[in-house]
C-alpha cells in the first residue's frame, strides 16, 4: 500500500505574526512551483497567535487538494468552556486548520499531560472532522532500560483506545524519541523504522490491518535536509515531524525537495 508521505513543520513556541507571515511565504513560493500530487503533505503548526498569518495553500491544478495544510500545536477536548488558556476543535478549525498535534513529549514533561488526556484529545478532533497527529516516545533512560518497545506500544493503545478502525486509518501518529529531540542527536533511520514498524504493529491489532497499512507514521527529532532521504527510504517511515529545521524555508523547503527525490 501506498501512503503519501506528510513533511510536517511544527514551529513550537517561535516566530511573531510577521515572522510566520514571512516563512510561511518561503514555503508558498517553493510549493507553488509543484502541484499537490507531486508535493508530500505539507502541514505547518504555527502558534496558535500566528494561526491569523498563515492560511491553507489550495492546489490550481482542479485535484481539490491542499498544497500546505495548517495544523494547531494543540487543543482541549471540550467544545467550550470555563478552561483559561485553551482552544476547542472547533476554533482551531475556524482558524484555518485540518490538523491538530496532540501529546507532544514536550506538552507530556511540561504540562504533565497524560495518555487519557490525549485520548479524549485524539476522539475529539475526530469527531470535529479534523485529524490528530499523535505524538509518542521514550527517554533516554528508557532506552536504555530496554523498555522502548513496550512504553512506545502503551502510548499508542492508549492514545487510540475506543476510537474506531475508520478514525484510526485517518489518523497520524509522530515517533519522536525524546532524547532525538533538539539534540542534533537522529535516530539510527533502520532503528527509527524498527520502532515505527512496531508502532504499525499495535496499530494492526487495535484497529486492524487496513487501518494499519492506511495510518502515517512519521519520524521526529533532529530532522534535517541531510538526513531526510535516508529515512524516507525506509519502508514503515511515512515521513517526518520537523522541529528547528522547520524554522527556515530554505532547509524545511529542501527538506520537501529531498523527501520528493525519494517518496512521492
Ligand atoms: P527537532 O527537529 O528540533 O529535533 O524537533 C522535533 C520535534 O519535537 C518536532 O515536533
Amino acid at each position: 500500500m501506498s501512503r503519501k508521505p506528510i513533511i510536517a513543520g511544527n514551529w513550537k513556541m517561535n516566530l511573531l505574526q510577521s515572522e510566520a507571515k514571512e516563512l510561511f511565504e518561503g514555503i508558498k513560493s517553493f510549493v507553488n512551483d509543484y502541484t499537490a500530487s507531486q508535493l508530500p503533505t505539507v502541514i505547518i503548526a504555527p502558534t496558535f497567535t500566528s494561526l491569523c498569518a498563515v492560511d491553507s495553500v489550495k492546489c490550481n491544478c482542479g485535484c481539490g487538494g491542499n498544497k500546505i495544510s495548517v495544523a494547531a500545536q494543540n487543543c482541549h477536548w471540550e467544545n467550550s468552556g470555563a478552561y483559561t488558556g485553551e482552544i476547542s476543535v472547533a476554533m482551531a478549525k475556524d482558524a484555518g486548520c485540518d490538523y491538530i498535534i496532540i501529546g507532544h513529549s514536550e506538552r507530556r514533561q511540561y504540562f504533565s499531560e497524560t495518555d487519557e488526556m490525549i485520548n479524549k484529545k485524539a476522539k475529539a478532533i475526530l469527531a470535529g472532522g479534523l485529524i490528530p497527529i499523535i505524538c509518542c516516545g521514550e527517554t533516554l533512560e528508557q532506552r536504555e532500560a530496554g523498555i522502548t518497545d513496550e512504553h512506545i506500544a502503551s502510548q499508542i493503545r492508549a492514545a487510540l483506545s475506543g476510537i474506531s478502525s475508520e478514525d484510526v486509518a485517518k489518523s497520524v501518529i509522530a515517533y519522536e524519541p525524546i532524547w532525538a529531540i533538539g539534540t542534533g542527536k537522529t535516530c539510527d533511520s533502520v532503528e527509527a523504522n524498527r520502532v515505527i514498524a512496531m508502532i504499525r504493529n499495535v496499530v494492526k491489532e487495535v484497529a486492524g490491518e487496513s487501518a494499519a497499512d492506511s495510518i502515517r507514521i512519521l519520524y521526529g527529532g533532529s530532522v534535517k535536509p541531510s538526513t531526510i532521504e535516508e529515512q524516507m527510504a525506509q519502508s514503515d517511515i511515512d515521513g517526518a515531524l520537523v522541529g528547528g529545521a522547520s524554522l527556515k524555508a530554505d532547509s524545511f523547503n529542501e527538506i520537501i525537495a529531498n523527501t520528493m527525490k525519494v517518496a512521492v
